[in-house]
């Protein structure tokens, strides 16, 4: 009898320095001094012991009931204020860093990108960034680029005029140049990336706004060599090809002469593909020799002087390289397509 008590004790010793919740050592009370539990069957059985028995066990007895019920208070009081103690402890010390979602994190708009690449690429060769307002006047538009008030070329330009007579949101950048050999004595030679407005219908492949960029180069002894030359250079680094054919036809600008239009080969086909049209050749880059009306118009004087200038579709190059296929989603402000780049 006195093994079995010393039995129950130690295994109701062990199992109550276990229980981790108020809840189990409920479950061990209720296994040792409930109705059935373990203590309690053995107390009921003291009435079967002799009188010799019952005088040696019963202290016993009562000792290990009373030691269980201890037992069992104590550690139920104690899990119920350690799990108060760890929750305001939690509430202390939450860590704030714990299930964070990702944070949003913001990044330059394609435009962006694209710009500052050729940008570099011109700086590379030695040129300047210049830049020009977007509001200007018939003069830097039209008159200075050799298109007279009445030419048939200004229908080439569908132009966004303004309530001042005389101004408007610049059609091309070209503006520019003008400007720019106003400002400066030769050589010169800089770039003029910037926004350009005209009045288009709006679908896939048409906005109102879009960029363009100029070239201007002016110096003597300059050739249509150096032109090409320039084009081939620019293409190669901004589509990053170790070669690329470009193909030259003639095409009319009214602020150059001869003027050209410069095509790429296909940087994404070697057969003909749907950018290309099937041709294998994209036009890309127009251009030629600064007519010598506009070298005049820019205070340069064209006995002396020789110069070419371009000016290339910004939006469009951007759109070929990113393989953007839609350009109203450039200033759509469409996550979707942002997130991309
Ligand atoms: N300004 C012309 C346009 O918007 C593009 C252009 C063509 C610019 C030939 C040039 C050039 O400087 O030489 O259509």
């Amino acid at each position: 009898m006195q093994t079995t008590i010393k039995n129950i004790e130690t295994d109701l010793r062990n199992q109550v320095a276990q229980a981790a919740t108020p809840k189990e050592v409920e479950d061990i009370r209720v296994a040792f001094l409930g109705k059935k539990g373990s203590i309690t069957v053995l107390l009921s059985q003291m009435k079967d012991l002799s009188l010799e028995e019952k005088k040696t066990t019963g202290p016993l007895m009562q000792a290990l009931r009373q030691t269980a019920e201890g037992l069992i208070e104590e550690r139920k009081n104690y899990l119920i204020n350690h799990a108060a103690q760890a929750a305001a402890l939690k509430e202390q010390l939450f860590d704030v860093t714990v299930g964070l979602s990702k944070a949003q994190q913001g990044h330059l708009h394609p435009y962006t990108h694209i710009v500052e690449e050729i940008q570099q690429i011109f700086l590379s060769m030695g040129y300047e960034i210049w830049d020009g307002p977007e509001v200007e006047t018939d003069f830097y538009n039209f008159g200075a680029l050799n298109i007279p008030q009445d030419h048939p070329a200004r229908d080439m330009y569908d132009t966004f005029w303004t309530d001042t007579p005389g101004n408007l949101l610049r059609t091309h950048t070209s503006t520019v140049q003008i400007r720019a050999m106003q400002e400066r004595k030769p050589p010169i030679a800089g770039i003029a990336p910037g926004r350009t407005f005209r009045h288009e219908a709006v679908d896939a492949s048409h906005d109102y706004q879009f960029m363009q960029c100029e070239g201007l180069f002016v110096d003597k002894h300059v050739t249509i060599g150096h032109l090409f030359a320039t084009a081939q250079t620019f293409l190669k680094a901004l589509f990053e090809k170790d070669t690329l054919d470009i193909r030259i036809r003639p095409g009319f600008f009214p602020f150059v002469e001869p003027g050209f239009e410069i095509d790429m080969r296909c940087v994404f086909c070697k057969t003909g593909c749907s950018v290309c049209k099937q041709s294998t050749w994209i036009e890309v880059f127009p251009g030629g020799m600064v007519h010598p009306n506009v070298l005049k118009a820019g205070g340069i004087d064209p006995t002396k002087y020789a110069g070419f200038a371009f000016g290339f579709g910004l939006t469009r190059l951007g759109m070929l390289k990113y393989g953007i296929d839609d350009i109203r989603l450039l200033y759509s402000g469409k996550l979707k397509f942002l997130e991309q780049f």
